[in-house]
């Protein structure tokens, strides 16, 4: 194989890999429980530091423009952001927390 078709053949892969990443956004929430998650929101109080840097009801902090821009990235920052309340979360825990987020201001498909 010549160098060149080396690299095609990385480039595919890696394109293959980003569409596969790319499906399984939805699925990442598929199994998550709505109602956990929100209560989990509740509970933990994750709007009354929102409120408090960009007031209303918390949510302009929500950006789905903004940085957050796969659903891999909205569950890392609620990872971060629970690190912060020093929450020790389940991963099924943060999942379900994002799958909220995703439905009502991320929308991810
Ligand atoms: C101690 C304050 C604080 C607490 C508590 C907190 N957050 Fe945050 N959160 C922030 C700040 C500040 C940002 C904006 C960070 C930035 O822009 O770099 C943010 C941003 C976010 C974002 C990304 C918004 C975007 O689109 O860019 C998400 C999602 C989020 N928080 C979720 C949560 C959840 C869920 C909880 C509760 C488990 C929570 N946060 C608790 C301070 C907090």
């Amino acid at each position: 194989m010549s160098k060149h078709q080396g690299s095609l053949w990385l480039c595919i892969s890696v394109l293959l890999c980003c569409l596969t990443l790319h499906a399984q956004g939805a699925a990442l929430f598929a199994e998550a429980d709505h109602s956990l998650g929100a209560s989990l929101m509740v509970q933990n109080k994750c709007s009354a530091c929102h409120i408090s840097r960009v007031g209303g009801d918390g949510s302009a902090i929500y950006r789905p423009q903004g940085r957050i821009r796969t659903p891999a990235a909205l569950t890392a920052m609620v990872e971060r952001c629970s690190t912060e309340l020093n929450l020790s979360l389940f991963p099924d825990e943060v999942n379900a927390i994002a799958a909220v987020l995703n439905r009502d201001h991320y929308k991810f498909k």
